[in-house]
């Protein structure tokens, strides 16, 4: 078992990595929280899998478990979402005093986060993360949103759990697809840090690797995003670097129209903006290389015809990151040494077509 803590100005908290974790979560739970009603939130494809178990387990605890099963995927991350399971807590008698988890991917820990924040101005809430993306990333960081129209993560709160809790052996119902997602962002992670953690995917060969040292992997993601997280608590300065990969990635995740992951769009966005800061003399020659090696040993795309689509500037543009007249780049000078550019809007078109 690991136990990372995140020191933030008004709170601590802890990010529990073990596996087996989810057969002992309701005793875990026990010793943070009195008997209580808990609001357990999954999706439609997690509940097959995991909520009898869970409800069974925090019960046999002594919670008073209530559930909710929203769709698989972003379409349950709405305001209407918000508003239907805040009414059920309502009508179950929900109080400040009671709390929610997040049994999910990202979507589910997200959505949680930004109930919880809300919910008679903020109840407590942890984190159960099933999905790789969310055990490396979605969960840690306490940025909830959900998106508007076709605008992601546009409506949120930072609010952060009283703990996470992280089990790998969610991970053996998850298909390797799914599992790639989240070890794009860890590549990211890893290239961002450079050093050991670089090292450390760069013996990744394939996604037997990924499972075989999901632990591990995890636990270096935890360990780097948390030390940018308690650096960076509101996301206004260092943190930013994370969005590597993410200003193109958004983009044509969007107009992929769902052919993309989340994982599968950062992995074109990490290459496609290396490359290009590459050929500008921003990043060190070799850089790239280095990165399509890692992401496409485990099948990652590293291209798309969407880079070239004629509605990706207007969907950048889009992008809650920007302010009027800029939108913030995230490059690499060279492994482990991020940059960040601020590009003027006007000169996207000709940054993008590489003029
Ligand atoms: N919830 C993800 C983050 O805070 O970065």
């Amino acid at each position: 078992m690991e136990t990372i803590e995140v020191t933030l100005p008004n709170q601590a908290y802890e990010i529990v990595i073990k596996t087996g974790l989810r057969e002992t979560l309701g005793v875990h739970l026990q010793k943070r929280w009195t008997p209580r009603k808990l609001m357990v939130m999954t999706d439609e494809n997690v509940a097959p899998y995991y909520l009898e178990e869970t409800v069974a387990n925090l019960r046999a605890a002594g919670f008073t478990v209530t559930t909710a099963i929203v769709p698989a995927g972003e379409s349950a991350k709405v305001l209407t979402m918000v508003e239907k399971i805040t009414t059920h807590m309502l009508q179950e008698g929900f109080t400040r005093d009671d709390a929610m988890l997040a049994l999910g991917g990202g979507v589910v820990t997200d959505l949680v986060g930004v109930i919880a924040s809300l919910y008679m101005r903020g109840i407590a809430f942890v984190q159960v993360p099933t999905s790789f993306l969310a055990q490396v990333d979605a969960s840690i960081g306490g940025k909830n949103a959900v998106n508007l129209g076709t605008v992601k993560n546009v409506l949120g709160t930072f609010y952060q759990p009283e703990e996470v809790l992280i089990d790998p052996s969610y991970l053996t119902s998850l298909s390797d697809r799914e599992l790639i997602q989240g070890y794009a962002e860890v590549v990211k992670m890893s290239a961002l840090a450079g050093g050991e953690f670089f090292e450390q995917t760069g013996k990744i060969t394939g996604v037997a690797d990924i499972r075989e040292q999901a632990e591990a992997l995890i636990l270096a993601s935890v360990r780097y995003k948390r030390d940018l997280v308690e650096a960076d608590p509101l996301d206004q300065s260092q943190r930013h670097v994370l969005n590597f990969g993410h200003t193109f990635g958004h983009a044509i995740e969007l107009l992929s129209e769902g052919a993309l992951g989340h994982g599968e769009a950062v992995s074109v966005g990490m290459v496609a903006i290396s490359d290009r800061l590459e050929r500008d003399g921003y990043t060190a020659a070799g850089t790239t290389d280095q990165l399509v090696n890692r992401l496409v040993l485990v099948g990652l795309p590293v291209f798309s015809e969407l880079i070239g689509h004629e509605d990706l500037l207007s969907t950048m543009q889009a992008d809650k990151k920007r302010t009027a007249t800029t939108i913030e780049l995230v490059g690499l000078a060279q492994m482990g040494a991020p940059i960040l550019l601020q590009k003027s809007v006007a000169k996207l078109p000709s940054f993008i077509e590489g003029g």
